[in-house]
């Protein structure tokens, strides 16, 4: 039988193995599977152009989902349409491959008529474009915060604002924006960054209360640790047009493909906020809600670790409990 010491333990291994908060790890095994609740629905993805958008697509065609793939760059949409084909059974029409620039806010009515006019509805919306931010807030023009701003929070509440009109309509859908740990957590050297994505936090998290009269829209939040991706060679540094000097090794983050299956797992279930990340970032999801005393102890650390890698030119997240040593090539 069964010790309560030895319940504990297994909790315990079970946490320091997770990967995603309870409620996401629960849809995850026993919840609606996204080649049931998905097939058929029409998913409009912007960024999908790269990292965790051109994985969701991935997923998303292989199980059955008609896609609108949006970013800036259409060649590399072209790409990843082609693969989704390959992945598949869907039809050419069923993928739409939509050039969109969420920093133009005047055509987002246009862009958003053109899904309608070519599928007729739009169930899911997942609003997963988004540059990050490496630099120290003194050494950072202020227009870097402005331009984080724009794209992450303005050109995403804009295009919600366009596709919610037709979900109410419709009385259906879902909204999933990709926000980020940062959107809970403070996170030095992105302190723009992790301002726009606590302000996607807030409007969402009051947007959702707004719409109580229409219990089948929902809102949901997607707040992922690192995950290898492009994020970190796309980020700001601390001028607007300067590119990051050094991006660093990836390899130590979540992959791409089990990020984006833990997100189709809460887009199956109608989850409302979702954690996703590898420890220690996991354990610091759950201090920062439950107890924040501690949680700004441990993330002082954290943060101190963070800004020394940054400073021996290796990527922020690396190397969390080794002395970094500054990279040789
Ligand atoms: N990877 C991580 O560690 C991590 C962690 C937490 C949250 N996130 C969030 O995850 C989301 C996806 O990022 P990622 O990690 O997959 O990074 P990524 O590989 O750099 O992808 C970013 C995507 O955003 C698009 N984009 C950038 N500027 C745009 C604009 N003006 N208009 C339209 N699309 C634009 C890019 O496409 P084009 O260049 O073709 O426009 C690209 O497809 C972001 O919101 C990010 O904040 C990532």
């Amino acid at each position: 039988m069964c010790t309560v010491k030895q319940l504990h333990e297994d909790m315990l291994i079970r946490f320091i193995a997770a990967d995603a908060d309870l409620t996401l790890l629960w849809a995850a095994a026993v919840g609606k599977r996204p080649g049931v609740a998905l097939r058929q629905k029409v998913v409009w993805i912007t960024g999908a152009s790269s990292g965790i958008g051109e994985e969701l697509a991935y997923q998303l065609s292989a199980s059955g989902a008609r896609l609108v793939l949006s970013a800036r760059r259409e060649n590399e949409l072209h790409r990843v349409k082609r693969k989704c084909l390959e992945l598949s059974s869907l039809e050419d029409e069923d993928i739409l491959v939509l050039p969109l620039d969420l920093l133009d806010r005047s055509s987002h009515r246009e862009k958003t008529d053109a899904v309608l006019q070519h599928f007729s509805k739009i169930d899911v919306l997942v609003n997963n474009s988004g540059r990050s931010q490496r630099g120290l807030f003194l050494n950072t023009d202020i227009d870097v915060y402005s331009s984080l701003m724009e794209l992450n929070y303005l050109g995403t509440v804009s295009i919600t604002q366009h596709v919610l009109q037709h979900m109410i309509h419709h009385g259906d859908g879902i909204i999933a924006t990709v926000s980020s740990i940062a959107g809970l957590v403070g996170a030095p050297l992105s302190s723009g960054y992790a301002a726009s994505k606590h302000a996607i936090q807030g409007f969402f998290n009051t947007l959702r209360t707004e719409l109580t009269d229409y219990p089948n829209i929902t809102i949901s939040t997607i707040c992922p640790g690192p995950v290898v991706s492009q994020i970190v060679h796309n980020a700001f540094s601390e001028q607007v047009n300067k590119p990051l000097s050094n991006a660093g090794d990836q390899y130590h983050k979540m992959s791409t493909e089990r990020c984006v299956r833990l997100i189709l797992a809460g887009l199956s279930n109608r989850v409302k906020e979702m954690w996703i990340a590898q420890q220690p970032f996991l354990l610091v999801f759950y201090l920062w809600q439950y107890t924040p005393t501690l949680a700004w102890y441990i993330t002082s650390l954290l943060g101190r670790k963070r800004v020394q890698n940054f400073k021996a030119g290796l990527d922020a997240d690396t190397a969390y409990f080794t002395k970094p040593k500054a990279k040789t090539s």
